[in-house]
């Protein structure tokens, strides 16, 4: 390999920081994410991606709503860049569109930013996300958010996160005041209090007045109380907290926790600076050959999402790739090492939002968007070079199941055709009863949405008009070691097994209560909550 390649590659890994955002709706996900890049300087004004969300909520029709979400019904990646920083927000979708492409982005993601509502604490979504990050140890870093509200006391809600996530906590900075009172937050690295005047909804970067903890000046600036109660409140964190281990927190063990107001700025921009420092740049990924580095000279890359465009005028189909080593240029040949396949890489985007743009190089930690016509499936390894391949994206725990029906008996050959192809997709996951009468696909998934894209597809693409009947299961679990360890235990109660696409056996439960009777009643069986991709 050249030098002058081999130093391109250092300096664009050493540049790099990708992430995701894991929350609950609501905690302020989207404002967070454009005061990220109003501060990276993408945007100018804040507003323009909430008005964007907004438009979207407000269309009812599925038709018009799709074309308004495009590509924001999976996710987006948003590039911005700070202090010589490119920084890859892989943008996971919430609220009612929430499927396992949510989870899947976290599978591309070298970091994840936890964000917390100061008043709600840890919400259901946040620690269901907060599991995929675990089982894959990558950093996490906590924003608690929304301290110009009354919320709850930030020592209770680090207590919490050590508690209910068994993550350490380091406070990198520490608010001052609270709802109407918030000052402003100090800086424990720099020992320096940060004062913030807000703006208008914030739509501007915060006026910030830094002062060190010892000033004459903190007198004039704040109130005798707050300035007490911030020295009392780090007396105690210093007492109590243990020191920040960048180790722990590259191993996902400890999470540093800032606290901030997206809607007023308070603290996004510290935040941010932190980050960078902190955040793992791209590393190592494991794959068929072993472990492979980021300077790795040949290019390669793995599918973690696929998006098909349901507006029928614009059906084209993007594959997400993140890229793992080398560099990508565009028009590039590669290897697809799951067919043999040669294929060209022509025409990449990067995505901004909803605006596609080309892109010509790409480096790893990046995503690059490809146009898919039914090349690539999720897991899939593209490479140049010596032939590798990357651990497949696992199947991930559906909770929502339903029976999908053909009623036209004329329409089966599309029908099994659209269910096959939108499985492979990874649009939804396809199980079978055991029972070979019943032969109608169990439609299995983690969010609502993926039901309805999947009838919407069946009828718009294949020309199939569906029947769905949910099922009253909420929980899966796949059984390690497959057919023979279950079918030694006999009978079994309070769940039903079915076989996945793979047949494999899967146990669905009504409940989690359902579930752990099975576990504590049948300790030789080992269920597991993800079944892993075999390619
Ligand atoms: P999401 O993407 O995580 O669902 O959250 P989003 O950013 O849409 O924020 C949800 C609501 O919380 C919004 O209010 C938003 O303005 C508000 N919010 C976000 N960050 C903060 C904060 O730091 N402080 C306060 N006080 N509120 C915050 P909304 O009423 O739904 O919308 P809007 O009318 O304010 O636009």
């Amino acid at each position: 390999m050249s030098t002058e390649l081999q130093s391109e590659l250092v300096q664009a890994v050493k540049q790099r920081r990708n992430f995701a955002i894991i929350s609950h709706p609501d905690a302020g996900k989207t404002t967070l994410t454009e005061k990220l890049l109003l501060y990276g300087g993408a945007i100018h004004e804040a507003g323009a991606v909430k008005a964007r969300r907004a438009q979207r909520k407000a269309t009812s029709d599925w038709m018009a709503m799709e074309q308004q979400r495009g590509i924001s019904i999976t996710s987006t990646v948003l590039q911005f860049e700070y202090q010589h920083c490119q920084i890859n927000l892989l943008d996971t979708p919430g609220h009612q569109d929430f499927s396992e492409d949510t989870y899947r982005t976290l599978a591309a993601a070298d970091n994840a930013v936890m964000l917390i509502d100061t008043a709600k604490g840890l919400e259901a979504q946040t620690r269901k996300l907060f599991e995929v990050c675990k089982m894959r140890g990558i950093p996490i870093f906590t924003f608690i958010n929304k301290l110009d509200r009354p919320g709850r006391e930030p020592l209770e809600l680090l207590d919490e996160i050590e508690q209910e996530l068994g993550l350490q906590t380091y406070a990198v900075n520490w608010p001052i005041g609270m709802g109407d009172r918030f000052k402003g937050v100090f800086d424990r690295h720099k020992q320096q209090i940060h004062l913030f005047e807000r703006s208008a909804h914030g739509s501007k970067e915060a006026r910030n007045t830094i002062v060190d903890l010892g000033d004459a000046k903190i007198e004039e600036l704040l109130e005798q109380e707050l300035y007490f109660q911030l020295k009392n409140d780090l007396e105690l964190l210093e007492g109590v907290g243990p020191e920040l281990d960048l180790d722990l927190v590259h191993q996902g063990k400890m999470t540093p926790v800032f606290f901030g107001s997206a809607m007023t700025n308070f603290g996004v921009e510290l935040f941010l600076k932190y980050f960078l420092d902190y955040a793992l740049q791209p590393g190592v990924h494991n794959s068929s050959v072993g472990e492979v580095p980021p300077t790795y000279p040949e290019f390669s890359g793995f599918v973690f999402k696929l998006q098909a465009n349901m507006d029928p005028k614009h059906r084209d189909r993007v594959a997400f790739i993140r890229v793992c080593t080398g560099k990508f240029e565009k028009d590039m040949t590669v290897n697809h090492a799951r067919t043999g396949k040669i294929i060209r890489l022509s025409r990449p985007q990067k995505l901004f939002a909803q605006e596609r743009e080309s892109i010509d190089v790409a480096y790893a930690g990046d995503v690059i968007g490809l146009n898919n016509p039914g090349v690539f499936a999720i897991g899939d390894t593209i490479y140049v070079g010596q032939k590798l391949e990357y651990e497949g994206i696992p199947y991930f725990s559906p909770e929502l199941f339903a029976i999908l029906r053909n009623p036209n008996p004329s329409k089966f050959k599309q029908f099994q055709k659209g269910i096959s192809e939108l499985r492979e997709e990874g649009a939804v996951q396809i199980m079978y009863s055991t029972d070979e009468a019943k032969r109608d696909p169990i439609l299995a998934a983690v969010g609502q949405l993926q039901f309805e894209v999947v009838q919407f597809r069946l009828q718009n693409e294949y020309g199939v008009e569906t029947q769905l009947e949910l099922l009253p299961y909420s929980v899966a679990r796949w059984v390690e070691g497959g057919w023979e360890p279950l079918n030694k235990v006999g009978r079994l109660f309070n769940t039903t097994t079915v076989k996945d696409s793979m047949d494999r056996p899967v146990l669905l439960f009504r409940n989690e209560w359902n579930c752990q009777q099975l576990e504590q009643d049948h300790p030789e069986l080992k269920l597991s909550a993800v079944a892993p991709v075999f390619s």
